[in-house]
Protein backbone atom coordinates (compact mmCIF):
# COMPACT_ATOMS: atom_id res chain seq x y z
CA UNK A 1 0.00 0.00 0.00
CA UNK A 2 0.93 3.89 -0.20
CA UNK A 3 3.00 5.05 2.51
CA UNK A 4 2.02 8.80 1.59
CA UNK A 5 -0.80 10.47 1.96
CA UNK A 6 -2.73 11.41 -1.36
CA UNK A 7 -3.23 14.91 -2.37
CA UNK A 8 -6.45 16.47 -0.26
CA UNK A 9 -9.50 18.36 -2.28
CA UNK A 10 -12.55 19.95 -0.94
CA UNK A 11 -16.19 19.35 -2.28
CA UNK A 12 -18.84 21.74 -0.87
CA UNK A 13 -22.54 21.19 -2.41
CA UNK A 14 -25.02 23.62 -2.63
CA UNK A 15 -28.46 21.56 -2.89
CA UNK A 16 -30.83 23.92 -4.64
CA UNK A 17 -32.28 24.24 -7.86
CA UNK A 18 -34.51 26.71 -9.30
CA UNK A 19 -36.49 23.67 -10.94
CA UNK A 20 -35.46 20.15 -10.94
CA UNK A 21 -34.49 19.27 -14.61
CA UNK A 22 -36.15 15.92 -15.79
CA UNK A 23 -33.35 13.87 -16.35
CA UNK A 24 -31.11 14.91 -13.18
CA UNK A 25 -30.35 12.46 -10.44
CA UNK A 26 -27.92 14.71 -8.27
CA UNK A 27 -28.92 15.82 -5.06
CA UNK A 28 -30.85 18.82 -6.00
CA UNK A 29 -33.83 19.83 -4.98
CA UNK A 30 -36.58 22.90 -5.28
CA UNK A 31 -36.78 25.06 -1.96
CA UNK A 32 -39.46 23.66 0.15
CA UNK A 33 -42.78 25.49 -0.26
CA UNK A 34 -42.16 26.68 3.34
CA UNK A 35 -39.12 29.07 2.49
CA UNK A 36 -40.48 32.33 1.00
CA UNK A 37 -41.32 31.15 -2.82
CA UNK A 38 -38.50 31.74 -4.94
CA UNK A 39 -40.14 32.81 -7.71
CA UNK A 40 -41.06 35.98 -9.07
CA UNK A 41 -44.06 36.47 -11.42
CA UNK A 42 -42.81 36.28 -14.70
CA UNK A 43 -39.25 34.94 -14.17
CA UNK A 44 -37.33 32.74 -13.32
CA UNK A 45 -35.54 35.11 -10.94
CA UNK A 46 -33.84 33.93 -7.19
CA UNK A 47 -32.81 36.48 -4.61
CA UNK A 48 -29.97 35.67 -2.45
CA UNK A 49 -32.53 35.96 0.32
CA UNK A 50 -34.79 33.71 -0.23
CA UNK A 51 -32.35 30.68 0.10
CA UNK A 52 -31.24 30.10 4.15
CA UNK A 53 -27.83 31.55 3.33
CA UNK A 54 -26.89 32.10 6.74
CA UNK A 55 -28.18 29.06 8.15
CA UNK A 56 -26.22 26.96 5.30
CA UNK A 57 -23.02 29.00 6.03
CA UNK A 58 -22.85 27.87 9.82
CA UNK A 59 -24.03 24.44 8.63
CA UNK A 60 -20.97 23.88 6.32
CA UNK A 61 -18.42 25.52 8.67
CA UNK A 62 -19.59 22.94 11.45
CA UNK A 63 -19.85 20.10 9.19
CA UNK A 64 -16.37 21.12 8.46
CA UNK A 65 -15.50 21.48 11.67
CA UNK A 66 -16.47 17.53 12.24
CA UNK A 67 -14.10 16.71 9.39
CA UNK A 68 -11.09 18.26 10.56
CA UNK A 69 -9.23 15.70 12.65
CA UNK A 70 -9.29 13.59 9.18
CA UNK A 71 -7.61 16.32 7.25
CA UNK A 72 -5.03 17.04 10.00
CA UNK A 73 -1.80 18.87 8.80
CA UNK A 74 -2.82 18.23 5.33
CA UNK A 75 -2.95 20.82 2.57
CA UNK A 76 -5.94 21.60 0.22
CA UNK A 77 -4.87 21.84 -3.46
CA UNK A 78 -8.18 22.10 -5.19
CA UNK A 79 -11.98 22.93 -4.16
CA UNK A 80 -15.43 22.04 -6.39
CA UNK A 81 -18.04 23.89 -5.31
CA UNK A 82 -21.14 22.00 -6.79
CA UNK A 83 -24.78 21.46 -7.02
CA UNK A 84 -27.38 22.25 -7.36
CA UNK A 85 -27.61 25.39 -8.63
CA UNK A 86 -24.02 27.08 -6.50
CA UNK A 87 -24.52 30.47 -8.57
CA UNK A 88 -27.94 30.81 -6.77
CA UNK A 89 -26.09 31.51 -3.43
CA UNK A 90 -24.45 35.24 -3.49
CA UNK A 91 -20.66 36.69 -3.81
CA UNK A 92 -20.73 37.36 -0.19
CA UNK A 93 -21.49 34.05 1.14
CA UNK A 94 -18.80 32.70 -0.62
CA UNK A 95 -16.24 35.66 0.48
CA UNK A 96 -17.20 34.74 3.82
CA UNK A 97 -17.15 30.52 3.44
CA UNK A 98 -14.03 30.68 1.89
CA UNK A 99 -12.41 33.10 4.15
CA UNK A 100 -13.57 30.39 7.54
CA UNK A 101 -12.44 27.22 5.48
CA UNK A 102 -8.79 29.17 5.12
CA UNK A 103 -9.17 29.55 8.90
CA UNK A 104 -9.28 26.10 9.25
CA UNK A 105 -7.66 24.59 6.87
CA UNK A 106 -4.56 25.74 5.03
CA UNK A 107 -5.12 26.19 0.95
CA UNK A 108 -2.41 25.54 -1.63
CA UNK A 109 -1.63 29.27 -3.02
CA UNK A 110 -2.02 28.19 -6.73
CA UNK A 111 -5.38 26.30 -5.62
CA UNK A 112 -7.93 25.78 -7.96
CA UNK A 113 -11.25 27.13 -7.12
CA UNK A 114 -14.36 25.98 -9.11
CA UNK A 115 -17.54 27.02 -8.84
CA UNK A 116 -20.79 26.17 -10.97
CA UNK A 117 -22.99 28.13 -12.29
CA UNK A 118 -25.94 28.10 -13.94
CA UNK A 119 -26.83 30.71 -17.04
CA UNK A 120 -30.10 32.20 -15.94
CA UNK A 121 -28.79 32.73 -12.54
CA UNK A 122 -26.27 35.20 -12.80
CA UNK A 123 -25.14 38.70 -14.44
CA UNK A 124 -22.25 40.29 -14.81
CA UNK A 125 -22.00 41.93 -10.74
CA UNK A 126 -22.15 38.52 -9.51
CA UNK A 127 -19.20 36.65 -10.92
CA UNK A 128 -16.95 40.26 -10.04
CA UNK A 129 -18.32 39.25 -7.00
CA UNK A 130 -17.24 35.32 -7.40
CA UNK A 131 -13.66 36.04 -8.74
CA UNK A 132 -13.10 38.95 -5.51
CA UNK A 133 -13.96 35.86 -3.14
CA UNK A 134 -11.19 33.89 -4.44
CA UNK A 135 -12.53 31.49 -7.49
CA UNK A 136 -10.73 30.93 -9.97
CA UNK A 137 -12.55 28.95 -11.95
CA UNK A 138 -15.91 28.55 -13.64
CA UNK A 139 -17.57 25.67 -14.85
CA UNK A 140 -21.14 26.77 -16.76
CA UNK A 141 -24.04 24.31 -17.06
CA UNK A 142 -25.06 25.14 -20.41
CA UNK A 143 -25.84 21.34 -22.04
CA UNK A 144 -27.31 22.87 -25.48
CA UNK A 145 -27.73 26.16 -27.35
CA UNK A 146 -31.05 24.89 -29.39
CA UNK A 147 -34.12 26.11 -27.97
CA UNK A 148 -36.10 22.31 -28.50
CA UNK A 149 -33.67 20.36 -26.95
CA UNK A 150 -33.33 23.33 -24.16
CA UNK A 151 -37.01 23.14 -23.91
CA UNK A 152 -37.20 19.06 -24.14
CA UNK A 153 -34.42 19.29 -21.04
CA UNK A 154 -36.85 21.74 -18.91
CA UNK A 155 -33.50 24.43 -18.88
CA UNK A 156 -34.58 27.51 -17.41
CA UNK A 157 -32.36 29.44 -20.29
CA UNK A 158 -31.85 30.11 -23.75
CA UNK A 159 -28.86 29.81 -25.93
CA UNK A 160 -28.92 33.26 -26.50
CA UNK A 161 -28.55 33.14 -21.71
CA UNK A 162 -25.94 30.67 -22.13
CA UNK A 163 -23.81 32.98 -24.76
CA UNK A 164 -23.97 36.06 -22.99
CA UNK A 165 -23.32 34.04 -19.21
CA UNK A 166 -20.15 33.19 -20.83
CA UNK A 167 -19.16 37.04 -21.75
CA UNK A 168 -20.27 37.71 -18.99
CA UNK A 169 -18.00 35.60 -17.06
CA UNK A 170 -15.00 36.49 -19.48
CA UNK A 171 -15.23 40.03 -18.57
CA UNK A 172 -15.36 39.42 -14.95
CA UNK A 173 -12.13 38.17 -15.68
CA UNK A 174 -12.59 34.46 -15.01
CA UNK A 175 -9.69 33.09 -17.45
CA UNK A 176 -10.54 29.19 -16.84
CA UNK A 177 -13.76 28.28 -18.16
CA UNK A 178 -15.17 24.70 -18.04
CA UNK A 179 -19.17 24.15 -20.56
CA UNK A 180 -20.81 21.30 -19.79
CA UNK A 181 -22.71 19.93 -22.62
CA UNK A 182 -24.93 17.37 -23.42
CA UNK A 183 -25.48 14.94 -25.98
CA UNK A 184 -27.72 12.47 -27.15
CA UNK A 185 -31.14 14.50 -26.58
CA UNK A 186 -34.06 14.37 -27.64
CA UNK A 187 -34.73 14.84 -31.29
CA UNK A 188 -31.59 15.79 -31.56
CA UNK A 189 -29.84 15.07 -34.46
CA UNK A 190 -25.87 14.78 -35.70
CA UNK A 191 -26.01 18.02 -36.90
CA UNK A 192 -27.78 19.81 -34.36
CA UNK A 193 -25.09 18.03 -31.75
CA UNK A 194 -22.38 19.46 -33.95
CA UNK A 195 -24.10 23.15 -34.11
CA UNK A 196 -23.97 22.75 -30.03
CA UNK A 197 -20.47 22.14 -30.67
CA UNK A 198 -19.48 24.97 -33.07
CA UNK A 199 -21.33 27.48 -30.69
CA UNK A 200 -19.75 26.40 -27.59
CA UNK A 201 -15.96 25.92 -29.51
CA UNK A 202 -17.01 29.84 -30.97
CA UNK A 203 -17.10 30.77 -26.91
CA UNK A 204 -13.50 29.73 -26.31
CA UNK A 205 -13.30 27.50 -23.42
CA UNK A 206 -10.57 26.48 -21.77
CA UNK A 207 -12.41 23.00 -21.00
CA UNK A 208 -15.47 21.35 -22.08
CA UNK A 209 -17.56 18.61 -20.38
CA UNK A 210 -19.41 16.78 -23.18
CA UNK A 211 -21.82 14.58 -21.44
CA UNK A 212 -23.75 11.60 -23.36
CA UNK A 213 -27.37 11.66 -21.85
CA UNK A 214 -28.47 8.82 -19.53
CA UNK A 215 -31.92 8.09 -18.17
CA UNK A 216 -30.97 8.07 -14.00
CA UNK A 217 -32.84 5.54 -12.09
CA UNK A 218 -35.11 8.12 -9.78
CA UNK A 219 -35.89 10.80 -12.52
CA UNK A 220 -38.41 11.86 -14.45
CA UNK A 221 -37.15 10.89 -17.94
CA UNK A 222 -36.37 7.45 -16.19
CA UNK A 223 -40.30 6.96 -15.55
CA UNK A 224 -41.25 8.35 -18.78
CA UNK A 225 -38.57 8.14 -21.30
CA UNK A 226 -38.43 10.56 -23.79
CA UNK A 227 -37.86 9.37 -27.60
CA UNK A 228 -33.45 9.41 -27.76
CA UNK A 229 -31.71 9.53 -31.10
CA UNK A 230 -31.14 6.10 -32.75
CA UNK A 231 -28.33 4.22 -31.64
CA UNK A 232 -26.76 5.09 -35.32
CA UNK A 233 -27.15 8.66 -34.92
CA UNK A 234 -25.09 8.23 -31.38
CA UNK A 235 -22.14 6.66 -32.76
CA UNK A 236 -22.45 9.37 -35.53
CA UNK A 237 -22.80 12.11 -32.66
CA UNK A 238 -19.70 10.53 -30.71
CA UNK A 239 -17.61 10.61 -33.21
CA UNK A 240 -17.80 13.49 -35.48
CA UNK A 241 -18.21 15.08 -32.07
CA UNK A 242 -14.73 13.57 -30.77
CA UNK A 243 -13.13 14.59 -33.76
CA UNK A 244 -14.19 17.76 -33.77
CA UNK A 245 -12.75 18.59 -30.50
CA UNK A 246 -9.41 17.07 -31.15
CA UNK A 247 -9.47 19.13 -34.42
CA UNK A 248 -9.77 22.29 -32.37
CA UNK A 249 -7.29 21.51 -29.85
CA UNK A 250 -8.72 19.82 -27.09
CA UNK A 251 -7.11 16.45 -25.73
CA UNK A 252 -9.62 14.14 -24.16
CA UNK A 253 -8.27 13.06 -21.55
CA UNK A 254 -11.18 11.36 -19.74
CA UNK A 255 -14.43 9.49 -20.67
CA UNK A 256 -16.45 12.81 -21.36
CA UNK A 257 -13.59 15.56 -20.40
CA UNK A 258 -11.95 17.64 -22.69
CA UNK A 259 -9.15 20.18 -22.29
CA UNK A 260 -6.72 22.71 -24.10
CA UNK A 261 -3.18 22.66 -22.29
CA UNK A 262 -2.61 22.77 -18.89
CA UNK A 263 -6.59 23.51 -18.15
CA UNK A 264 -7.44 20.09 -17.43
CA UNK A 265 -9.79 19.53 -13.97
CA UNK A 266 -7.27 19.28 -11.58
CA UNK A 267 -10.28 18.50 -9.12
CA UNK A 268 -11.62 16.01 -10.96
CA UNK A 269 -8.14 14.62 -11.75
CA UNK A 270 -7.79 14.41 -7.62
CA UNK A 271 -11.41 12.01 -7.99
CA UNK A 272 -9.88 9.90 -10.84
CA UNK A 273 -6.69 9.61 -9.95
CA UNK A 274 -8.00 7.95 -6.25
CA UNK A 275 -6.97 11.28 -4.09
CA UNK A 276 -8.71 11.56 -0.98
CA UNK A 277 -11.36 14.58 -0.91
CA UNK A 278 -13.21 16.14 1.94
CA UNK A 279 -17.25 16.77 0.98
CA UNK A 280 -19.20 19.23 3.27
CA UNK A 281 -23.09 20.22 2.55
CA UNK A 282 -25.92 18.32 2.21
CA UNK A 283 -25.49 14.66 0.69
CA UNK A 284 -21.83 15.13 0.08
CA UNK A 285 -19.32 12.56 -0.31
CA UNK A 286 -15.74 12.38 1.35
CA UNK A 287 -13.08 10.21 1.24
CA UNK A 288 -9.91 10.06 3.28
CA UNK A 289 -6.75 7.96 3.36
CA UNK A 290 -5.37 7.62 7.54
CA UNK A 291 -3.24 5.48 9.42
CA UNK A 292 -5.69 4.09 12.46
CA UNK A 293 -4.61 4.03 16.36
CA UNK A 294 -3.43 0.37 14.92
CA UNK A 295 -0.72 1.66 12.66
CA UNK A 296 -3.17 0.01 9.72
CA UNK A 297 -3.34 2.22 6.74
CA UNK A 298 -7.41 2.66 6.10
CA UNK A 299 -9.40 4.56 3.69
CA UNK A 300 -13.03 5.78 4.92
CA UNK A 301 -15.92 7.07 2.72
CA UNK A 302 -18.76 9.42 4.92
CA UNK A 303 -21.28 11.01 3.34
CA UNK A 304 -23.84 14.00 4.62
CA UNK A 305 -27.55 14.07 5.48
CA UNK A 306 -29.26 14.15 2.43
CA UNK A 307 -32.17 16.27 2.22
CA UNK A 308 -31.54 20.06 2.79
CA UNK A 309 -33.91 21.24 5.53
CA UNK A 310 -32.86 17.72 7.27
CA UNK A 311 -29.18 18.83 6.73
CA UNK A 312 -29.94 22.39 8.39
CA UNK A 313 -31.91 20.64 10.87
CA UNK A 314 -28.24 18.78 12.01
CA UNK A 315 -26.94 22.17 13.06
CA UNK A 316 -25.82 21.73 16.70
CA UNK A 317 -26.88 17.92 16.63
CA UNK A 318 -24.52 16.04 18.60
CA UNK A 319 -25.22 13.59 16.05
CA UNK A 320 -23.08 15.81 13.60
CA UNK A 321 -24.35 15.88 9.71
CA UNK A 322 -22.86 12.43 9.13
CA UNK A 323 -25.68 10.37 7.86
CA UNK A 324 -23.29 7.23 7.03
CA UNK A 325 -19.25 6.26 7.15
CA UNK A 326 -17.74 2.90 5.98
CA UNK A 327 -14.09 1.87 5.63
CA UNK A 328 -13.34 0.30 2.65
CA UNK A 329 -12.02 -3.29 2.88
CA UNK A 330 -8.89 -4.63 1.16
CA UNK A 331 -10.90 -6.50 -0.97
CA UNK A 332 -13.15 -3.62 -2.16
CA UNK A 333 -10.06 -1.56 -3.22
CA UNK A 334 -9.45 -3.00 -6.49
CA UNK A 335 -12.93 -1.78 -8.21
CA UNK A 336 -12.66 1.19 -6.20
CA UNK A 337 -9.64 2.42 -7.77
CA UNK A 338 -10.26 1.27 -11.09
CA UNK A 339 -13.08 2.44 -11.86
CA UNK A 340 -12.01 5.76 -10.81
CA UNK A 341 -8.57 5.17 -12.60
CA UNK A 342 -9.91 3.51 -16.04
CA UNK A 343 -11.81 6.63 -16.54
CA UNK A 344 -8.51 8.74 -17.97
CA UNK A 345 -7.48 8.02 -21.12
CA UNK A 346 -4.30 7.98 -20.35
CA UNK A 347 -4.71 5.39 -18.10
CA UNK A 348 -2.34 4.91 -14.87
CA UNK A 349 1.18 3.14 -13.99
CA UNK A 350 1.20 -0.41 -12.79
CA UNK A 351 3.20 0.49 -10.12
CA UNK A 352 0.05 3.00 -8.79
CA UNK A 353 -2.28 -0.17 -8.84
CA UNK A 354 -0.32 -2.26 -6.40
CA UNK A 355 0.32 0.94 -4.13
CA UNK A 356 -3.31 1.98 -3.72
CA UNK A 357 -5.18 -1.57 -3.76
CA UNK A 358 -2.23 -3.37 -1.84
CA UNK A 359 -2.49 -6.45 -4.57
CA UNK A 360 0.08 -7.44 -6.26
CA UNK A 361 0.84 -6.62 -10.07
CA UNK A 362 1.30 -10.21 -10.75
CA UNK A 363 -1.89 -11.31 -9.82
CA UNK A 364 -3.55 -8.07 -12.19
CA UNK A 365 -1.10 -9.19 -15.16
CA UNK A 366 -2.95 -12.67 -15.43
CA UNK A 367 -6.51 -10.50 -15.11
CA UNK A 368 -5.11 -8.24 -17.80
CA UNK A 369 -4.01 -10.84 -20.54
CA UNK A 370 -7.92 -11.69 -20.98
CA UNK A 371 -9.14 -7.99 -21.28
CA UNK A 372 -5.97 -6.92 -23.50
CA UNK A 373 -7.52 -10.40 -25.68
CA UNK A 374 -10.93 -8.62 -26.24
CA UNK A 375 -9.51 -5.37 -27.37
CA UNK A 376 -10.25 -3.19 -24.01
CA UNK A 377 -6.75 -2.10 -22.99
CA UNK A 378 -3.68 -0.50 -24.75
CA UNK A 379 0.29 -0.28 -23.78
CA UNK A 380 0.06 -3.04 -22.16
CA UNK A 381 2.19 -4.15 -20.05
CA UNK A 382 3.19 -1.17 -18.94
CA UNK A 383 0.04 0.72 -18.00
CA UNK A 384 -3.56 -0.27 -16.91
CA UNK A 385 -5.06 2.01 -19.28
CA UNK A 386 -8.72 1.59 -21.45
CA UNK A 387 -8.01 1.33 -25.27
CA UNK A 388 -10.81 3.38 -26.97
CA UNK A 389 -13.14 0.25 -26.67
CA UNK A 390 -12.15 -0.12 -23.49
CA UNK A 391 -13.76 3.18 -22.52
CA UNK A 392 -16.73 2.28 -24.52
CA UNK A 393 -17.70 -0.93 -22.36
CA UNK A 394 -15.94 0.32 -19.36
CA UNK A 395 -17.88 -2.17 -16.87
CA UNK A 396 -16.93 -5.08 -18.83
CA UNK A 397 -13.64 -3.91 -18.84
CA UNK A 398 -13.91 -3.39 -15.27
CA UNK A 399 -15.92 -6.97 -14.17
CA UNK A 400 -12.61 -8.79 -16.07
CA UNK A 401 -10.37 -6.56 -13.80
CA UNK A 402 -11.91 -6.93 -10.47
CA UNK A 403 -14.58 -9.50 -10.33
CA UNK A 404 -13.36 -12.62 -8.28
C1 LIG B 1 -23.91 18.71 -11.09
S1 LIG B 1 -24.57 18.69 -12.67
C2 LIG B 1 -25.31 20.25 -12.84
C3 LIG B 1 -24.61 21.53 -12.84
C4 LIG B 1 -25.54 22.72 -12.99
N1 LIG B 1 -26.50 22.77 -11.95
C5 LIG B 1 -26.31 22.71 -14.29
O1 LIG B 1 -27.34 22.07 -14.38
O2 LIG B 1 -25.90 23.39 -15.19
C6 LIG B 1 -23.16 18.68 -13.70
C7 LIG B 1 -23.41 18.25 -15.13
O3 LIG B 1 -23.76 16.89 -15.22
C8 LIG B 1 -24.38 16.67 -16.47
N2 LIG B 1 -25.53 15.78 -16.25
C9 LIG B 1 -26.46 15.85 -15.29
N3 LIG B 1 -27.35 14.85 -15.42
C10 LIG B 1 -26.97 14.12 -16.50
C11 LIG B 1 -27.48 12.96 -17.16
N4 LIG B 1 -28.58 12.34 -16.73
N5 LIG B 1 -26.82 12.50 -18.24
C12 LIG B 1 -25.70 13.11 -18.69
N6 LIG B 1 -25.17 14.21 -18.10
C13 LIG B 1 -25.80 14.71 -17.03
C14 LIG B 1 -24.83 18.04 -16.99
O4 LIG B 1 -24.06 18.39 -18.11
C15 LIG B 1 -24.54 18.96 -15.83
O5 LIG B 1 -24.17 20.25 -16.23
S1 LIG C 1 -30.00 22.72 -12.68
FE1 LIG C 1 -28.33 21.24 -12.69
S2 LIG C 1 -28.29 20.32 -10.67
FE2 LIG C 1 -30.22 21.45 -10.89
S3 LIG C 1 -31.68 19.92 -11.48
FE3 LIG C 1 -30.87 20.82 -13.37
S4 LIG C 1 -29.07 19.55 -13.94
FE4 LIG C 1 -29.63 19.05 -11.84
Amino acid sequence: MANTLPPLSLYIHTPWCVRKCPYCDFNSHEPSPYEPSPYEPGSHGFTPRDLPEEAYLKALLQDLDGDLALAAGREIQTIFIGGGTPSLLSPVFYQRLLREIKARLPIADDAEITLEANPGTTEQERFIGYRNAGINRLSLGIQSFQPDQLYALGRIHSGNEAVAAVQQARQAGFTNINIDLMHGLPGQTPQLAMDDIEQALALAPEHLSWYQLTLEPNTAFHSSPPTLPEEEALWDIQDKGHQRLEQAGFERYEISAYATAHHQSRHNLNYWQFGDYLGIGAGAHGKLSHIDQNGQWCIERRWKTRQPDAYLKRFNDLRGFIAGKQLLTPDELPLEFAMNALRLTQGVTLDTWSANTGQSDVMLLERLQTADKKGLLMQMPEKLRASPQGLLFLNELLALICDD
